[in-house]
């Protein structure tokens, strides 16, 4: 069964629905935690005035900003996600538009970037997503794809040495199960230079990141559980009495909380490209 056929069947929609008011400190919290890593990359792949650029599931402004101020007024940046709730409504410096990444055409390009991160692994038809967002580069131009990877590092807490180390876990285990239940891929991350290969782009390389213990990953971790009490409860896969207790563990500050790798994977299309 392809990605798309097997998250199809499973899909029941994004599990982190952006209509949800922990959202926006969900993208707040990736933003503090993986913007650093991003916008390294994306200097080295020599984002400069006058690119056009396409932000691909966005979630919230600090990619697109970033990229707009870089870009100057000579460049565009065009911001897209299923759900532009978080997203400035007027005033920015950068085109925000409702696409579904899996669904859709491309939007008109070309771009010298394309730029998703956290999205795909959520994307029923991830594949078609990928294939599309190569589609819309422009000959020599760059796709940055960036990833988690829960099944490379599943735990919240790899040092399990208390109850609220295990504790933590064992909600994260809920996580996953949820996520994979939706369609989500939990291995996918470490899929990606093999399927920027297979797409056609050149020069690919890929690293990994992930925090092992920051305030940022605590309160990621909590907006996360607090935005899921409901269906792990559901489920079966915590009970309230638990989800309580992580979350006032986590209100300590003490436990060391971490999130899965993102592996970043980029590419670029060749400049006699034939065609994808
Ligand atoms: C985990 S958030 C990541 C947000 C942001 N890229 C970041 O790294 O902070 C995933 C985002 O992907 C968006 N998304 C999920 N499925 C999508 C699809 N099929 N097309 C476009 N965006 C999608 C969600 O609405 C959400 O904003």
């Amino acid at each position: 069964m392809t990605d798309e056929a097997a998250a199809e069947e499973g899909g029941k929609g994004y599990l982190l629905d952006n209509r949800q008011a922990e959202a926006g400190e969900r993208f707040a919290a990736l933003a503090e935690l993986f913007d650093p890593v991003t916008f390294r990359r994306l200097r080295a792949l020599g984002v400069a005035d006058g690119w056009h650029c396409w932000e691909v599931g966005a979630g919230g402004p600090s990619v697109p900003g970033w990229l707009a101020a870089r870009a100057g007024a000579r460049g565009r940046v065009l911001a897209t996600d299923l759900d532009t709730s978080w997203m400035p409504k007027s005033g920015a410096p950068y085109e925000v538009l409702r696409h579904d990444v899996g669904a859709e055409e491309p939007p008109e390009g070309p771009f010298d970037l394309v730029h998703a991160r956290l999205v795909l692994v959520h994307v029923a038809r991830r594949e078609a997503a990928l294939r599309a967002m190569v589609r819309a580069l422009r000959p020599g131009g760059w796709l940055l794809v960036e990833d988690a990877d829960p099944a490379l590092q599943p735990l919240a807490c790899p040092d399990e040495y208390g109850p609220e180390q295990r504790l933590a876990n064992r909600v994260r285990r809920g996580f996953r199960a949820l996520l994979a239940e939706r369609g989500a891929r939990l291995d996918f991350g470490r899929t990606l230079p093999r399927l920027l290969r297979t797409a056609g782009l050149a020069e690919v390389e890929a690293d990994a990141y992930f925090p092992i213990t920051s305030p940022a990953g605590s309160a990621l971790e909590a907006a996360t559980v607090r935005q899921i009490r409901d269906r792990l409860i559901e489920a079966g896969l915590a009970t309230a009495e638990e989800i309580q207790e992580h979350l006032a563990n986590l209100a300590t500050g003490q436990l060391d909380t971490t999130t899965a790798p993102l592996i970043s994977a980029w590419g670029r299309k060749p400049s006699s490209h034939d065609g994808l």
